[in-house]
């Protein structure tokens, strides 16, 4: 195995049938070091470890609450610092995965649930992406990816409603007006909207529910989540140079524009 040359953070990578540690893995198979940021930090450690056993690549896992300001700056410092101790190469890649939904129709959204979801999934966003920019662009090189939703653009219609599709629209926007920010500094953004992936963030969707999410996609079932890992770590390599702000969909044709 080649010593990994970057280090690839995915926040949102703890659940077990979930996005981020399928991506994590994904970023490991190619050789990236990981790092791992949940709201469990003995958790986000064990699955880095486990991760980094599997495929001897250099792995941390660290506490955060992707919503908290000083969460996100004291999960970006304890990477920092081993950055500098040399336990990792320097941060090539960012992830931004964590992401909560919400099935309540809208008149019965309280503002409490309306605010926790635009806070994980859009400002989220723009907390961790704002602590690990800055390294990146003094590189000179960096990939970050965001994680919208086919919700965004379809206004929901697979299990999230009204504030989870406004948050990942947000996210479209945010992808979006970074990228021309960003310009030529060799940072790129891009976004992934997928359709519906068979994780624990829809439990609680019937059968009925998931018959009817199956029948509306041409591929005629749910995509895995190593059919997302995939792209996000495509978009994370050399080869993605001349793409950015660009929305990446993930849908199986549920969703053609
Ligand atoms: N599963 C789908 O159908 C689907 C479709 C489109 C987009 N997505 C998006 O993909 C992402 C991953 O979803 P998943 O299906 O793997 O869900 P999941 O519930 O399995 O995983 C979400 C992860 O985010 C973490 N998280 C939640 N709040 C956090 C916070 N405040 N700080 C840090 N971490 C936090 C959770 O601990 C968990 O590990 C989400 O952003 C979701 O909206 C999922």
């Amino acid at each position: 195995m080649p010593v990994p040359q970057r280090t690839a953070v995915i926040t949102g990578a703890t659940s077990e049938r979930g996005i981020g540690v399928a991506t994590a893995r994904r970023y490991a198979t190619e050789g990236w070091a990981v790092v791992i940021l949940d709201l469990d930090g003995e958790k986000s450690a064990k699955v880095a470890a486990e991760i980094g056993n599997e495929f001897t690549v250099p792995a941390f896992g660290f506490e955060v609450d992707v919503t908290d300001e000083q969460s996100v700056a004291r999960a970006a410092e304890a990477v920092g610092a081993e950055v500098t101790a040399g336990n990792l190469p320097a941060v090539g890649a960012l992830a931004n995965i964590a992401g909560i939904t919400s099935p309540v129709p809208f008149l019965e959204t309280s503002l409490e649930l309306w605010n926790k979801v635009m806070a994980v999934n859009a400002t989220g966003t723009y907390l961790v992406t704002k602590a690990f920019l800055p390294a990146m662009i003094e590189s000179g090189w960096g990939r970050i990816v965001t994680m919208s939703s086919v919700s965004a653009q379809r206004g929901g219609g697979v299990f999230g409603k009204v504030p989870y599709s406004a948050a990942k629209a947000a996210i479209l926007g945010f992808t979006k007006a970074l990228a021309r920010e960003l310009g030529d500094s060799g940072v790129t953004i891009n976004a992934v909207t997928p359709g519906a992936v068979d994780t624990n963030i829809r439990v609680g969707s019937t059968d009925e529910q998931e018959a009817a999410i199956a029948a509306g996609i041409p591929l005629g079932r749910t995509a895995t989540t190593e059919e997302i890992a995939s792209v996000i770590t495509f978009l994370s390599s050399d080869a993605a140079s001349y793409l950015t702000g660009t929305t990446i969909d993930i849908n199986g044709g549920s969703h053609m524009h």
